[in-house]
């Protein structure tokens, strides 16, 4: 039997209620607020995530699905969307529509991680970006929003983490300093940290190992050495948050997987997730758009993982699609009568759906009931009988007329 490869998954029926009403809700709430609709395509020029995410970063070195178009350039699956986002914006000239641009996304990404629960090889996100405007509103909004759909989403224990990276110019700056702390205590870290020292200090913060945890409670920490319009920017975003009523800690050690990130960063966390506790996050990346070869152009957005979302939403109002009609055949050559009712009544607006499996006409009436049909049109030699499902009323009609009748009791009900 061919499997599904390792770290995928089937998005089966029984799962698509749940992810056509995040769907709603994230249309409903983002383009509400002026986000619109933006696809790119599923893969990227290899060059577009090296300069865009970033060389260092756990993605870029072990987690990209790269491979070779067979005309010698390199394409990678998208890991991520902000990069495809903005290299979108100046491939297309956006930077000429009154700004900030504001867009949204629903795609899947594909990261070669370990597969856990919670983490998959291709997995779904929800995204946005607000590309144009450095003001400290656009972040707040931003994270206002996401906190918006993760409580349509009936998404437990969150909890939002939030701080301020500053400049590229502050973090080189601060960088150096938190080497030299590092370098300084080398014999008490542990040789992962200790070999990415240079690659990337920051990441000695999210170590698990006890003795690099100790050393870090001593480490030299960023939010204490922002410039002052980055402390400006960062406080003003907190006030804003105070006043929407949302809640967060401040983490100085928060570390994104992505580098292109300046000033703003936060991510939402649940604790109905175990180890992959991160539900969504994001930040702003004022710099991004230079990275690609565009003009300078501050931005800020956020992506949220669909499966985490449903792995700890709570009870969800998934409503069933409702039949309106479905059309029972009780002979043999009524097939075309049927076929061209059930036509007739979908264009008429109403949900129909025909016999297609050669029942009984009981077996047919039991099929009925289990996908809760409002109404069965029995299709017979003689004419139509339409059975009303809810009171077992059953009129005898032409076929002209069983169209009508649904309608009338549609628009009475
Ligand atoms: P990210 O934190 O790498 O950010 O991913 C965002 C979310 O995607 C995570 O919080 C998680 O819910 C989900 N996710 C990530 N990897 C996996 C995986 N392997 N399996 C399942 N879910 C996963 C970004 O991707 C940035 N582009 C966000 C952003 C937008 N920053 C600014 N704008």
């Amino acid at each position: 039997m061919i499997q599904a490869p390792k770290g995928t998954f089937d998005v089966l029926p029984d799962d698509a209620g749940r992810r056509e009403l995040l769907e709603r809700n994230a249309r409903r709430i983002l383009q509400g607020a002026g986000y619109q609709r933006i696809e790119t395509p599923t893969f990227e020029a290899t060059e577009l995530f090296a300069r865009g995410v970033g060389e260092a970063t756990d993605i870029v070195q072990k987690e990209m699905y790269t491979f070779d178009d067979g005309g010698g350039r390199s394409l990678t699956l998208r890991p991520e969307g902000t990069a495809p986002v903005c290299r979108a914006y100046i491939e297309h000239g956006m930077h000429k529509l009154p700004q900030p641009v504001k867009l949204w996304y629903l795609s899947s990404f594909f990261r070669a991680e370990a597969p856990q629960r919670g983490r998959y090889r291709q997995f779904w996100q929800v995204g946005a970006e607000a590309i144009g405007s450095a003001a400290p509103e656009v972040d707040a909004e931003l994270i206002v929003l996401l906190a918006e759909l993760l409580e349509a989403m009936s998404v437990k224990g969150t909890q939002l983490s939030l701080a301020s990276l500053g400049t590229p110019e502050t973090r080189a700056e601060y960088r150096d300093e938190l080497t030299a702390y590092l370098r300084d205590h080398e014999r008490q870290l542990s040789a992962d940290v200790r070999n990415r020292i240079d690659m990337n200090p920051m990441r000695a913060f999210d170590s698990s190992d006890p003795s690099t945890r100790e050393v870090m409670k001593g480490a030299p920490k960023l939010l204490d050495r922002l410039s002052s319009e980055d402390a400006e920017h960062f406080a003003q975003v907190r006030l804003l948050l105070d006043d929407a009523g949302i809640a967060y800690d401040l983490d100085p050690t928060l570390v994104r997987g992505l580098d292109y990130y300046t000033r703003t960063v936060f991510e939402f966390s649940s604790d109905a997730l175990g180890a992959q506790s991160g539900v969504g996050g994001g930040g702003r990346y004022d710099r991004l758009m230079e990275l690609l070869d565009g003009p300078p152009t501050p931005g800020c957005g956020w992506a949220a993982g669909i499966e985490r979302i449903l792995l700890s939403a709570g009870e969800l109002p998934v409503q069933a699609d409702v039949v309106d009609l479905f059309v029972a055949l009780a002979g043999a050559d009524l097939g075309r009568t049927g076929f061209s009712l059930a036509g007739d009544a979908r264009r008429a607006g109403l949900n129909a759906q025909l016999e297609l499996a050669g029942r009984s006409l009981r077996g047919q009436l039991k099929h009925a009931d289990r996908i809760r049909a409002r109404y069965v049109a029995i299709v017979g030699e003689e004419g139509t009988s339409l059975k009303n499902m809810e009171s077992g009323d059953q009129l005898e009609l032409s076929p002209n007329e069983v169209i009508p009748t649904i309608l009338r009791g549609s628009r009475l009900s």
